[in-house]
């Protein structure tokens, strides 16, 4: 295990196992959380840190989440590229980053945010889940409807 990272970096300490989100949009792991249905009460041992400095990112803040002995899956990472997509994710083996990726916008997504239009069946007592067509980072179109989200999509995670 190599030890790098001054002490004042390391504000949240190193993992020996598990799933470690860097770079994400300062004010966003809440949402990342979320996301990864980590909310309420929950068994994982999960660390936050918010608005920690970064070189790389606007602001020069951004947030960490790190969750133990829990190795996250593309597909519930990709979701986090809506809100974080400069977020990477690395895996954590015996305290060694074994694999560290980029989030990818999905094409589709299903079930993570809801449609602003209330008439819309996905809002409705129907067993239908919401279904986003994802024009771009910033922009959501609803499949059943066709109401866009193009503003604070982190306002609309379910
Ligand atoms: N990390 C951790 N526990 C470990 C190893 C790494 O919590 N056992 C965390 C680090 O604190 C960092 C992230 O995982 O937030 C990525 O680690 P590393 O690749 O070593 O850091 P950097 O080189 O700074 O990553 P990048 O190039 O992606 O900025
Ligand atoms: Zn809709």
């Amino acid at each position: 295990m190599t030890l790098k990272k001054s002490k004042e970096e390391l504000r949240v300490r190193s993992i020996k196992n598990g799933s470690v989100i860097d770079h994400i949009t300062a004010g966003n792991a809440l949402n990342v959380l979320k996301i990864l249905d980590i909310i309420g009460t929950t068994k994982a041992i999960v660390s936050v840190a918010m608005n920690v400095t970064s070189k790389r990112l606007p602001y020069g803040r951004k947030d960490i989440v790190k969750i133990e002995d829990r190795e996250l899956i593309p597909a519930e990472v990709d979701k986090i590229a809506l809100i974080a997509p400069q977020a990477t994710i690395n895996i954590i083996r015996d305290y060694e980053v074994v694999q560290k990726n980029s989030v990818v916008l999905p094409d589709i997504i299903t079930h993570v945010v809801r449609c602003p239009n209330l008439n819309c069946i996905s809002n409705s007592a129907e067993p239908v889940y919401s279904k986003f067509k994802v024009l771009d980072s910033l922009a959501l179109r609803c499949s059943y409807c066709e109401t866009i989200i193009d503003t604070d999509i982190a306002a609309y995670l379910i």
